[in-house]
């Protein structure tokens, strides 16, 4: 299916975004990774196998996105994975983090979008990311979980400005094993590998859904609690505190 594509993902040196490379990289397309970290990029090249590039692009420094595409693109998918997580309760929160969460999570997606959009050739899909915690806000929950929100909004907002000239997509993952997780402290239900995510992922990618959420036993409650009545929904977040 992804047979000749070029694809490029943005956040391609870890996690999920590595683990979508090494199987679009299977399935015979050409794939771009983009990170901050050369090193890092380098690595994940080694495991992803030969043929493939890596580009230092820094989501929030429009000049290396612009770069980066045009050194590139034209591609046929643009993945916007980029994204830092800080967990921890709002009396906790430094400010100056948050900013970073906010700036890296919604200006940067925001910039691939923008400038990817101008990268993409027609009919080409953009594929942003939120998240589970995007759902229905949890305690704890800060500024990520907003981030992701926000995310959610400009992907549903950018699906009917762009459509037909770009297919824009929602990824909507619960927990994935990465190192974004690995500084979680709590039991997290329905945790799976980057391979497995990676596997859902470019099904629902290659399938005509505007989004793709899964583990479904995840998804389905939290789903449920945005159409609660407030007072049910707040009562049975309440106990989540911790
Ligand atoms: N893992 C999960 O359970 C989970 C659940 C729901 C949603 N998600 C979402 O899935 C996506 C991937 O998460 P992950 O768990 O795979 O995270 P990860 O392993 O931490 O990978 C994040 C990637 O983004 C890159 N990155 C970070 N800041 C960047 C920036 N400013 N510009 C360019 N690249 C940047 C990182 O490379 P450098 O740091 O070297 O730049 C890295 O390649 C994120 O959007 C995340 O919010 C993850």
């Amino acid at each position: 299916m992804a047979s000749n594509e070029k694809i490029w993902i943005i956040g391609g040196s870890s996690g999920i975004g590595e683990a979508m490379a090494k199987a679009y990289a299977a399935r015979g397309a050409l794939v771009v990774i983009s990170g901050r970290n050369q090193d890092a990029l380098d690595a994940a090249l080694t495991r992803i196998g030969p043929g493939h590039h890596a580009v230092v692009a820094d989501a929030i420094d429009r000049n290396s996105l612009v770069e980066a595409a045009s050194q590139h693109g034209p591609f046929d998918r643009i993945v916007s994975t980029a994204a830092i997580y800080n967990p921890g309760a709002l009396s906790k929160a430094d400010p100056d983090e948050a900013a970073k969460v906010f700036e890296v999570n919604l200006t940067g997606t925001f910039n691939v979008a923008q400038i990817g959009a101008q990268h993409i050739r027609y009919g080409g899909q953009l594929v942003l990311f939120g998240s589970a915690a995007a759902i229905f806000g949890l305690p704890n929950g800060q500024v990520y979980s907003a981030t992701k929100a926000g995310i959610v909004n400009l992907a549903q907002s950018l699906r009917s400005e762009l459509w037909p000239q770009v297919d824009v997509r929602l990824v909507t993952p619960g927990f994935v094993r990465t190192p974004l997780t690995d500084k979680n402290d709590f039991a997290m239900p329905g945790l799976m590998e980057p391979a497995e995510a990676a596997d859902r992922i470019l099904k629902g990618l290659d399938g005509k859904g505007f989004e793709t959420a899964f583990p479904r036993r995840l998804i389905w409650p939290l789903k449920l609690l945005g159409v609660l009545p407030h007072w049910l929904a707040f009562a049975i977040t309440a106990r989540m505190r911790g």
